[in-house]
């Protein structure tokens, strides 16, 4: 039987931790004894969810961020390591969803779905490799959606976002497997979430998959043992597309 890797005392970086997948995801690290940096842009919401961890004796810190903004990248990584000296884990998880079909769809809107589910990828996986190299290694765990594979309609920005940050995943795993750094692509279907708060036509949420579920598949990803690598699942409800 394998050893299973401890995720104890290191280091996290979680976006898109102020609600839904990132939230759980923050939740099940700190409970097992990570170092969680929780990032989103909306201050007041990042702030009480690490508020709440921390009250349960976790080891937490909020840092509002917006991952399509350079500056604001930057400085999430130099607080991250100010404060924690180290970083082991990024889990780009922060995305947005506005869907319509191409001919209807605003030009803005197609900027915010890429911007925040692909250029962000990019730029926080950019900023912390150079400091998971230097700790010796690491993860970078991309929440993707099965949308990266599955053409569905109205969901244009979304589908190539998502295939885009897809594609970067696997060009980032052969880039970096020398130094020690795994990648790993997650690439779930309909999950319950504040995602799917302005779709009024969305499936049924008794059906979907809970933020747990997807918690759960990246905490097993990142205890497995550093001589594997799982370079992509695929986490659906057990009645697969909705
Ligand atoms: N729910 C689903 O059915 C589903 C299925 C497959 C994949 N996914 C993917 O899973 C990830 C999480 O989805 P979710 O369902 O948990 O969504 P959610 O409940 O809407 O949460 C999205 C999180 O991302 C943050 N965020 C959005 N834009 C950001 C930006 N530019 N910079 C920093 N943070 C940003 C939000 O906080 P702020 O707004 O305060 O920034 C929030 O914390 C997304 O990448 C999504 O595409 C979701």
């Amino acid at each position: 039987m394998l050893t299973r890797n401890s995720i104890e005392g290191k280091v996290a970086i979680v976006t898109g931790a102020s609600k839904g997948i990132g939230k759980a995801i923050a939740g099940v690290f700190a409970k097992s004894g990570a170092k969680v940096v929780l990032a989103a842009r909306t201050r007041k919401v990042v702030e009480q969810v690490a508020y709440d961890l921390k009250e349960t004796g976790a080891d937490v810190l909020a840092i509002p961020t917006d991952v399509t903004n350079v500056d604001a990248v930057q400085s999430l990584i130099t607080e991250t390591l100010d404060v924690y000296q180290r970083l082991d884990i990024l889990i780009n998880n922060a995305g947005a969803g506005v869907f319509g079909n191409v001919i209807d769809y605003d030009h803005t809107d197609w900027d915010t779905v890429i911007n925040s589910n692909l250029k962000g990828v990019f730029l926080c996986s950019k900023f912390a490799l150079p400091h998971l190299i230097a700790d010796g290694g690491g993860q970078i765990i991309n929440v993707l959606s099965i949308a990266a594979k599955v053409p569905f309609p109205a969901s244009g920005a979304y589908c190539a976002a998502k295939a885009g940050a897809l594609a970067l995943t696997k060009v980032l795993a052969a880039e970096v497997r020398q130094q020690n750094v795994r990648v790993t692509a997650v690439l779930p279907g309909s999950v319950e979430s504040p995602f799917w708060d302005d779709i009024p036509e969305h499936p049924d949420f008794d059906k979907m998959l809970k933020p747990e579920h997807i918690a759960d598949a990246i905490l097993s990803v990142c205890q497995q043992p550093d001589s594997m690598v799982t370079e992509e699942i695929v986490v659906m409800p057990p009645l697969g597309i909705l």
